[in-house]
């Protein structure tokens, strides 16, 4: 898969490993930045990422900050994204096969690489069951029309 990976100052202490990891793992990986643990804006990579996904230039996103919060916020303000950020394998995985995440998010400060590397593997090789999912799904979407965002 095509996966575009991005993070802030903070991410960038965990974000080769898991660059390093998604090659392993046989996936093509770009990353956005940040390149260095220089302070740095969580919002600019969110978007940046999330832009990349939408536009189908990648199938999937993987962004890091402190905790994952600010920049999965700020990834989801671009239409069509799914965004979750998630400390545990089990709410990774459930989040593809439900709510058909694009994009998965993480701490720095929350988890540590084995951990990191676990909740990418499952979201990576979980697929989205569609059905009463599909459903919700693009209920979701009609938040966004409704919203003109
Ligand atoms: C940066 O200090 C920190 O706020 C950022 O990495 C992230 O945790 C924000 O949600």
């Amino acid at each position: 898969m095509k996966i575009a990976i991005g993070g802030d100052h903070v991410g960038q202490e965990l974000k080769p490993t898991i660059v390093e990891y998604l090659k392993k793992l046989g996936h093509e990986v770009k990353d956005f930045g940040t390149d260095s643990t220089e302070r740095t804006d969580y919002p600019k990579y969110g978007e940046t990422v999330a832009k990349e996904v939408a536009s189908g230039n990648f199938d999937l996103g993987i962004l890091i900050c402190g905790t994952g919060v600010g920049i999965s916020i700020s990834a989801n303000k671009v239409r069509g994204i799914r965004a979750v950020v998630c400390s545990e394998p089990y709410s990774a995985k459930l989040s593809k096969e439900h709510n058909n995440t694009n994009i998965l998010a993480f701490g720095s400060r929350v988890v540590g690489p084995e951990l990191a590397k676990m909740i990418v593997k499952e979201w990576l090789d979980a697929e989205f069951e569609g059905g009463r999912h599909a459903r919700r799904v693009g209920m979701i979407s009609d938040i966004e029309d409704k919203n003109d965002r």
